[in-house]
């Protein structure tokens, strides 16, 4: 069993400050160092707080968008009811997450089965339990829905530029301009209601006009779905509105002055949403990580931890801003990063950390509390990272 080291606020300021990391993250450090007594595997530690605070300000940014939370980001059960409690929705993508839902006693018409392509057994479950919104892109998606649940409500995902996101979805998902006419052909042909647009400008967007094209492109389709008989009544605003890792990146108070503007020109009776994952859980979680060994390999120094890709860090195969802050002070060097797997792809970059960092080591990583454990698998028989609220 690991030592417990007490990371004091000031040592860890100056490591903070030494290492460019940003003031903010020292919250989330301090609430973490605790988490080191009777360590002995990797622990994401989730603020109560900061959750909360999290919502409140996404709300406070854009009084009109009704936040439903991508339950993927992370699906923990306190999580959910945190943000429940604090008036949030949630959107799924699965049978799981329906389960989630109904194991959280939500009232069904306001979950959002968001994900375009759902299997037919994924969709009779829902069904049979009530839920009534579900995402389209494709006819086939439509004619799918309408023989399992003629009377859903559908909203049509629009593509939009995802240019400036660090996570780019466009191209796996979302209707082309072209594509448009024949999903709402598809509807009247199976005599669905087609009755929103929604969009998603790519996870850790950081391009404000990717929100406001997308609201204007949704305007246009609006009018489309108006011209053939629809009666449109949802847009919803998807997800990617990203964490502030190093400042460079828009608040949400930003985008949410762009998006409010832009909304002046939607009908009121129209319902606004938007689908945050990243945002309202990711800057409430920090995972504590052990070096476990150190290698020099071609003049190379290498730092092994006991997470890695396949244990709660898969985002950093995608230009992930990690901030790594060690306990340990002193001069800093340039280390390759590795989880703790045998397989060549659990390598993490170049990142700084001190020149005489060593085994035993507590490494801190802010920023991680969205799409980090549930993302993680125990491969090679490594565990995936606990979770633990603190307040
Ligand atoms: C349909 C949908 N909505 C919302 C989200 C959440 O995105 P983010 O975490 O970037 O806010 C995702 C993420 O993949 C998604 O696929």
């Amino acid at each position: 069993m690991a030592q417990a080291t007490a990371v004091k606020m000031d040592n860890n300021h100056q490591t903070s400050a030494r290492l460019g990391v940003e003031h903010d993250f020292r919250e989330q450090i301090a609430f973490s160092a605790e988490q080191t007594v009777d360590y002995h595997r990797p622990v994401l530690v989730m603020s109560r707080q900061r959750l909360r605070a999290n919502v409140r300000r996404f709300m406070a940014a854009m009084p009109r968008v009704r936040p439903h939370f991508a339950v993927k980001a992370n699906p923990d059960r306190e999580i959910l009811q945190i943000f429940k409690d604090e008036g949030a929705y949630f959107e799924i993508a699965s049978i799981a997450e329906l389960d989630a839902m109904i194991a959280l006693g939500e009232e069904m018409e306001t979950v959002f089965y968001s994900n375009p392509i759902k299997s037919p057994a994924s969709i009779a479950h829902a069904a049979n339990h009530g839920v009534l919104w579900y995402c389209v892109d494709t006819p086939e998606e439509v004619e799918k829905i309408a023989k399992i649940q003629p009377d859903a409500k559908l909203y049509l995902r629009i593509t939009v530029s995802n240019e400036g996101s660090s996570w780019p979805l466009a191209g796996k998902f979302g209707a082309g301009f072209n594509a448009v006419e024949g999903i709402i052909a598809a509807a009247k042909q199976h005599d669905m209601q087609l009755s929103g647009v929604t969009f998603h400008v790519g996870s850790q967007c950081c391009n404000i006009d990717n929100w406001v094209s997308g609201i204007r492109a949704a305007k246009r389709v609006f009018a489309q779905l108006t011209s053939h008989g629809f009666m449109p009544e949802l847009l919803n605003l998807g997800g990617g509105y990203p964490l502030q890792f190093n400042g460079d990146e828009p608040s949400i108070e930003q985008i949410g002055e762009a998006i409010n503007r832009e909304l002046e020109t939607i009908p009121d009776d129209i319902q606004v949403m938007a689908e945050p994952g990243r945002f309202l859980a990711g800057s409430a979680g920090c995972l504590v990580s052990q070096i476990v060994g150190i290698a020099t390999r071609d003049d190379a120094r290498w730092v092994y931890l006991d997470a890695g890709v396949y244990g709660g860090l898969m985002e950093l195969t995608m230009d992930f801003p990690l901030s790594l802050v060690s306990e340990r002070t002193g001069d800093s060097g340039l280390w390759t990063l590795a989880g703790p797997t045998c397989d060549s792809i659990d390598v993490m970059g170049r990142h700084q950390l001190p020149a005489n960092s060593a085994a035993g080591d507590f490494i801190y990583m802010p920023n991680l509390g969205a799409y980090c454990t549930t993302c993680a698998s125990d491969f090679n028989g490594f565990p995936v990272p606990i979770l633990r609220m603190v307040d």
